[in-house]
């Protein structure tokens, strides 16, 4: 029997690849899928009016995250990366086990978190791992669960930097309260284990303040900046995905939603991304 037109199921419209942060931070990541993936079309959302995520408690990130990718979905995206350590932590599970099935089991949201530690096995030599994070994603114990189950024999030590983000917004990376805070971050995390040869910067806005955070960091240790991890663990995902492949248009564009002032987001923009966009506003509920 010929099926009637409404119940013909027509396959579903490819669209851009969903990028959220809490504000501008994710945007150091989108740097990355932009240089290593730069075919794709981008969709970035960042939650500026309810930034900072980072010290709000766990049902506030995951409501809030799970509203942005609500939003995302909405607007055509079939892959969401949540390109935000905090809410990657607190929220992406739950949205992958519990929230996917209900919504359509066929979209996908995947977070910053596994990529950044599955690089690390071939980069530390001694197995002492050091996560700065927000107070949220460390307290969280992502890092330190997802390590874990990597290799069971790492020491791994995690701090919070709870100055860091507000120094990278207002513009102080490069000040001296700056250099006061990268070094007592420092210090503390590697006089808690001294055997640390590995530092993963876990939160979108730390790259911003690199060139501080490797005067401050003891010769010889390496540090980890998860962009390139995750445009390649990205690359990766949609080579064994060819249906979600299918799913992403191309067309090298980005567009930019806020749910703050989209001008004050244009200028924000130039500092993480190296150049301005366009923005416009959106509000989530
Ligand atoms: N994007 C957040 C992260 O990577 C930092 C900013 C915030 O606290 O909202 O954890």
């Amino acid at each position: 029997m010929t099926p009637t037109p409404s119940l013909i199921k027509l396959p579903p419209q490819p669209g851009p690849i969903g990028v959220f942060d809490s504000g501008y931070g994710g945007l150091t990541i989108l740097g990355s899928l932009l240089e290593q993936l730069p075919g794709y079309d981008y969709l970035y959302l960042g939650d500026n009016a309810r930034a900072p995520y980072g010290s709000r408690s766990f049902d506030l990130v995951y409501r809030f995250t799970l509203q942005a990718v609500g939003e995302l979905f909405a607007r055509g995206c079939h892959l969401v990366i949540l390109a935000c350590n905090t809410a990657s932590a607190k929220a992406l599970r739950s949205i992958q086990q519990r929230d996917l099935a209900r919504i359509d089991p066929a979209r996908r949201v995947l977070g910053v978190i596994r990529p950044t530690v599955e690089a690390l096995p071939a980069i530390t030599r001694g197995g002492h791992i050091g996560i700065l994070g927000t107070p949220g994603t460390v307290a969280s114990g992502s890092y330190q669960m997802e390590l874990a189950k990597i290799d069971p024999g790492f020491t791994v030590t995690a701090r919070a930097c709870p100055m860091w983000v507000p120094l990278v917004e207002n513009r102080e990376a490069d000040g001296a309260g700056a250099d006061y805070f990268v070094d007592k971050y420092i210090s503390a995390l590697m006089s808690a284990d001294p055997a640390i040869d590995t530092i993963v910067l876990g939160c979108t806005h730390y790259p911003l303040l690199l060139p501080k955070i490797q005067q401050y960091t003891p010769e010889g240790v390496r540090l980890l900046t998860q962009g390139p991890l995750v445009a390649a663990s990205l690359a990766d995902y949609l080579r064994r995905h060819p249906e979600m492949d299918a799913r992403i248009t191309r067309g090298s564009t980005l567009r930019c939603l806020t749910t703050e002032d989209p001008s004050r987001f244009a200028d924000m923009a130039s500092l993480f991304l190296g150049r301005p966009v366009d923005a416009s506003r959106v509000t989530l509920a």
